[in-house]
Formats: C-alpha cells, structure tokens, sequence
C-alpha cells in the first residue's frame, strides 16, 4: 500500500478499545460468575484469537453489536479441555495471560499459535509456573506449550525481565494457589490485570514493585468499559505532532500512567499535547488528547521509561529521526521477542526511507533532522506496529512511502488506514 505524504492531521476521533483490557474482560469474565458485557470491545485479530481460546475451553462468548461482547462465566474452575491444540494466533497476551488460568484447571492444554508466535520465548512463564506446581512443557522455550493443571501453590517470583504478560500469568495463576503469590517487577508494568482483578472482587495488595494476592473462590465483573487504546492512538499522535499545521483530538483514551511513557517523552521533545475531561472508568484513568504540531528536538529514552512505552518505541524512532540532534533508546532488548526483532525491523525499514538510525543490542541510537524523511519502500513483516509506523513515515515523508503487507495492522487495528485518511489533509 502506498501512503502518500499529508500536510496535516486535523479532526477529532476515537481509537478501538484498548487490546490489553480487552483481553483481560475476556478471561476474567469467563472465569467469573453469571455474564460480563464489555463495552468498547477493541475488536481485532488478535483479542479474535482470545473469544475463540475461550470458545474451544467451552465458554460462551456473544458478540452483541460490534463493539460489545458478553461472556457467559463457567467460574474459576470450569474450563474444560479440548483436545485440539488451542491456537492463538499472533497474540502473545493470549498464550501468555491463559496459560496462567490453565495452570488452574484440571486437564491438559496445549497452545500454540502462528510462526511469529512459535518463534517467542514462553520459557518465562514456564519457568515460574512449574514452580508453582504445574506440569508444563514447552518445545525448548518456544511454543507450542502444554499445561497439565495441578494444585498450585503460591510463590514469591521476582521477574528477570519486566512484563505485564508474564507478571499477569503469575497473578491469574495465584487465584488458584494455596498461600500468598508475590511477584516484584524490577519497572512497573502496565497493571491492567491488578486493576481489573480488583474490580472483579479480588483482594489485590499492591506496594511500589510488589503485587501479591491469595486464592479465591470465585470472582464477578458485570461489565466492564473499556477506554480507547493509547497504542492505537499513538500513530496518530506521532503523525499530529510532525505535520506542520496540525491539530487533533482523540476522545475518550486509557490514560494510565503505565502505558503513556510516550506522551512524557514528546514532551520533553517539545510536542503540545494538552490532556483533558480526564476521569476514572473501572479503575482505569481516560482522558482525552488534544495534539497541535511542534518542532522536536532529541532526548534520550532511559531503562526504566521503556516498560511504559514499549510498544510505542518504532514510533518514538521516527519522532527522533525528525527531532534535531542525537537520540538513543537503551534497556529495551524485550524488543527483539516482540511480534517481530523490533530494534531489527525499526531500523532496517526507517533506514530504508532516509533515517540515519542505527542498532545496539538493546536500542537504537537515531541522528534526527528537522525535514522530512525522503521515503521509499518497506516491509512491515506482518508486524501490525511496523505496518502503522510505515504508515507515519508515509505521512511525513518527501515522496510517501510503499508499506509492503501492511494488512498487519489488523492484528490490533482493522480500521486504522480508514481512520487516518479521514483526518488527513493532503
Ligand atoms: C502486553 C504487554 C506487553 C506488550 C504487549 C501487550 C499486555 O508485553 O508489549 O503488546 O497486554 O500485557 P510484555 O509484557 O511481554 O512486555
């Protein structure tokens, strides 16, 4: 597809619901008691892949309009095992998030999932999962992985690298583990499941680095709303800020501190990012942006601000490649077990297009310059976070940019090229 340059983004919009909560209404209402409805459902491939998990370990899960899903909750124990392996598409939340509600059944479950998720390391949630008990084997740390449940017992785990996903399996699985389970992040994490687990009933303690909870016997959500994606949102911030002219809202948002790394890092760049109507939604911060465009200039991104923006991290390359001076991202080697070797495809495709912008092990050092990327071809290899940051580049290139299969994007955004032409000025 190839993508034109713009001269602004102007409009007001709204992103999908946020596929993290998403995925976690999903399960936690399918383990709970009576119905859950989710409104502002993020529907996409990947949230796809967890209602039909759920519907191969018998639950009942309805789409009553396009952005409201009910789910029938079986309870705490009631999934019940298929025999075929349970395949989870492209969705590392998914495998990882499930897993830890597997390890409480009584059965045996195999997941499994496409050749990029059979190619990431499922040995850290293994690991502490047969620590507490359960059986578990895994094709040398990749998947497909089996879970045999088991009686669980509670552990003190401290994460060797900071992840919502694994943090999350760890949690799911101490609902069912006698004694206290005790996770420590080394960085906080998005802590959608802490928050939602607390909405649900649960009796979660949280304190600094450190969430612990003890089993329960049951758990209830009724509804759940969830707010817009900040992950869907943050091409369109990116695109606002570098086009001159710009100015943009995008209503209703999740605003949780631990997914807005980005918005402090283009402040510090000088991006004017206003935020308001902020509120509360089922534990949940939500807000809404406004974005007017500015000129940036370099920063670097230090460890312990990557958790909070690891998802955004491709996009951050282009602002720095458009911001003046020298930029670098270290601590995010994480990004390398991503849908694709992020630090590879982010600066293989960005060199591709003009941006002198250079690998480490674990980041990415970019030589920005205030004009606009020339352009050329590239390839999001079936990255849905690749394909939108190709698509930025278009926006804000010279010559527009050919995003090969850029039909990733609806592994968590089905709609976004419809959303970005209808506020786009060329
Ligand atoms: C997610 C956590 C992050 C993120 C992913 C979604 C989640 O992964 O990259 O897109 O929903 O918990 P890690 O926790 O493995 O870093």
């Amino acid at each position: 597809m190839k993508i034109r340059p713009a001269t602004a983004l102007v409009g007001h919009i709204g992103v999908p619901g946020d596929k993290s909560i998403s995925h976690r209404a999903l399960m936690l209402g399918a383990i709970g008691e009576g119905q859950t409805v989710i409104r502002g459902f993020g529907r996409s491939a990947d949230t796809e892949a967890t209602a039909s998990a759920l519907r191969a370990l018998g639950v009942t899960v309805v789409d009553d309009d396009v952005d409201t899903v009910r789910v029938e909750g079986v309870g705490l124990r009631g999934l019940a095992g298929p025999v075929e392996p349970i395949d989870c598409g492209n969705s590392g939340t998914t495998l990882r998030l499930l897993a830890g509600i597997l390890a409480g059944q009584s059965g045996r479950f195999e997941l499994t999932g496409d050749d990029s998720l059979r190619g990431r390391p499922v040995d850290r949630i293994a690991v502490p999962l047969a620590e507490m008990g359960a059986r578990v084997e895994t094709a040398e740390g990749l998947p497909p992985l089996v879970v045999e449940g088991g009686s669980l017992r509670g552990i003190r785990y401290e994460l060797p690298v900071a992840s919502a996903q694994v943090k999350s399996c760890i949690l799911l699985a101490g609902l069912y583990a006698e004694g206290r389970t005790i996770v420590v992040e080394p960085l906080p994490t998005r802590d959608h499941t802490e928050l939602m687990l607390a909405a649900a009933g649960v009796r979660v303690t949280r304190r600094q680095s450190r969430v612990s909870l003890g089993p329960v016997e049951s758990l209830r959500l009724v509804e759940v709303d969830v707010p817009g994606d900040f992950s869907a949102a943050a091409p369109f911030v990116v695109a606002a800020t570098l086009l001159p002219g710009s100015s943009l809202t995008i209503h209703d948002l999740g605003l949780n501190p631990r997914r807005t790394g980005l918005l402090d890092v283009l402040e510090r760049m000088g991006a004017r990012i206003t935020a308001f109507n902020r509120r509360h939604s089922g534990g949940e911060r939500v807000g809404d942006l406004e974005i007017q465009s500015a000129e940036l200039t370099a920063t670097s991104v230090r460890p312990d601000e990557v958790p909070r923006m690891i998802d955004e991290l491709p996009l951050f390359a282009l602002a720095a490649a458009c911001a003046r001076g020298q930029s670098t991202v270290e601590g995010a080697r994480d990004l390398r077990v991503k849908e694709t070797d992020r630090i590879e495809t982010v600066t293989t495709s960005l060199r591709a297009l003009g941006v002198r912008i250079n690998p480490s092990d674990d980041g990415f050092g970019v030589r920005g310059v205030p004009t606009r990327p020339k352009g050329g071809g590239m390839s999001s290899n079936g990255d849905h976070r690749i394909a939108m940051l190709g698509a930025v580049a278009g926006l804000v290139s010279r010559e527009g940019v050919e995003v090969g299969d850029a039909q990733a994007v609806a592994v968590s955004f089905p709609g976004f090229f419809e959303l970005l032409d209808s506020v786009t000025q060329r």
